[in-house]
């Protein structure tokens, strides 16, 4: 354990390993953060599509389960002001769908399930003090943010670019998440929206080292010791891995999207808007090639889930993936079934191994 060559990210936390699970809404469960925080990594709770109250008694019971250090992941996306025309054009365009399927085009739709970060869960982060609080999507508001510094947490978020690095740097992050295009799941923009410019882990790692004074953790397509070794000798302190960990038991993933990425192939994921509005990783399907990769009619995240919403509730029960988002980085290929506590435990022990042979 004291073998790691950079113990920024050991120290700043208090973990034995350079592996952060990487918050995920949807399959990320308080199981999955107690296996890895257990195993000596840093357990993350997905919040962006909890109740106050579900993220208050998901950390009762990881506090219950694991002396490990915990990360509660929260969005700070700008809620987006209502557009009924953008709205009409996006239902216009799902109108066929709908009526393949048989369902009324013009009934109400859900509300959009992805909250920002706000003051009832920056109370709830003063009463649980979690030990790393991370955002998506830049920083939540100068005020926010004070309060959750001063419950001690220590706060990080995705950065895509190096100028997106320096603001997280200046705004007091306590250290940067480099999010390279591989990663699965949202991109973590904030400034540059131009996602034909976005940079790859092996470019986007090095550079942001170079540019800021705060450790950096590496995320994208890191799926086995080959990367995280990688990630290190590139100047991360350490890495934060998502779509390895949707293959263990303790994660929660629909069983048409588990069957994707257990399909998966290198070239298999896309960038695409057409679940959500906002570009994210995924496994190319139905709705992706049909209306994406990337759309202009598709309305602001988070909003364009509503209407995708009803489609995938009549299609997932029967077994298909057409209107599901199938997040995924781009290496799936690379991981391994294992329960997530085993999983962290020998991707630290094959990282050491060839950190040895150096
Ligand atoms: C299914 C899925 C959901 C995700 N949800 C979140 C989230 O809620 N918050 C967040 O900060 N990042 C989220 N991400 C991004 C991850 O935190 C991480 O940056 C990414 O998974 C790393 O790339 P990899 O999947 O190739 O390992 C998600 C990723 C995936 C695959």
């Amino acid at each position: 354990m004291s073998n790691w060559p950079d113990r920024r990210i050991l120290d700043l936390f208090g973990i034995e390993l350079p592996i952060i699970l990487a918050p995920m809404a949807g399959p990320g469960t308080a199981e999955l953060a107690i296996a890895v925080s257990e195993a000596g990594g840093l357990g993350s709770l997905p919040c962006a599509q909890l109740s106050t109250d579900q993220v208050r008694a998901a950390m009762i019971q990881m506090r219950r389960a694991t002396r490990g250090p915990l990360n509660l992941n929260f969005f700070c996306h700008k809620p987006p002001q209502a557009d009924p025309a953008r709205e009409a054009a996006w239902r216009a365009q799902l109108a066929p769908y709908y009526a393949e399927l048989g369902l009324d085009a013009s009934a109400p739709l859900p509300a959009a399930s992805r909250k920002p970060f706000d003051a009832d869960f920056c109370a709830v982060v003063e009463e649980c003090k979690p030990d790393v609080v991370s955002f998506h999507f830049g920083l939540p508001e100068a005020d926010l943010l004070r309060r959750v510094k001063a419950s001690g947490a220590r706060v990080i978020s995705s950065a895509t670019t190096v100028a997106e690095a320096r603001w997280l740097e200046q705004h007091g992050c306590d250290a940067i998440i480099a999010m390279g295009l591989e990663a699965g799941g949202h991109r973590g923009y904030f400034l540059n929206a131009d996602m034909s410019r976005q940079i790859g882990t092996f470019a986007l790692v090095p550079q942001v080292v170079d540019a800021v004074r705060v450790p950096v953790i590496a995320a994208g397509a890191i799926g086995d010791a080959r990367g995280i070794v990688a990630a290190l000798a590139l100047g991360a302190s350490a890495v934060q891995i998502g779509t390895a960990y949707l293959f263990c038991p303790e994660a929660k993933v629909p069983a048409v999207h588990l069957r994707a990425l257990k399909n998966a192939a290198d070239d298999g994921t896309a960038l695409t808007n057409v679940f959500t509005g906002g570009p994210a990783r995924g496994i190319v399907n139905r709705l992706v090639r049909e209306l994406g990769p990337l759309s202009a009619a598709a309305p602001p995240f988070p909003l364009a889930a509503s209407a995708v919403t009803p489609l995938r509730a009549r299609t997932e029960p029967g077994g298909s993936d057409d209107f599901v988002n199938l997040w995924s980085g781009q290496a799936a290929r690379l991981a391994r079934e294992l329960p997530a506590g085993e999983l962290t435990a020998i991707l630290a022990k094959e990282a050491l191994a060839k950190l040895a042979r150096g």
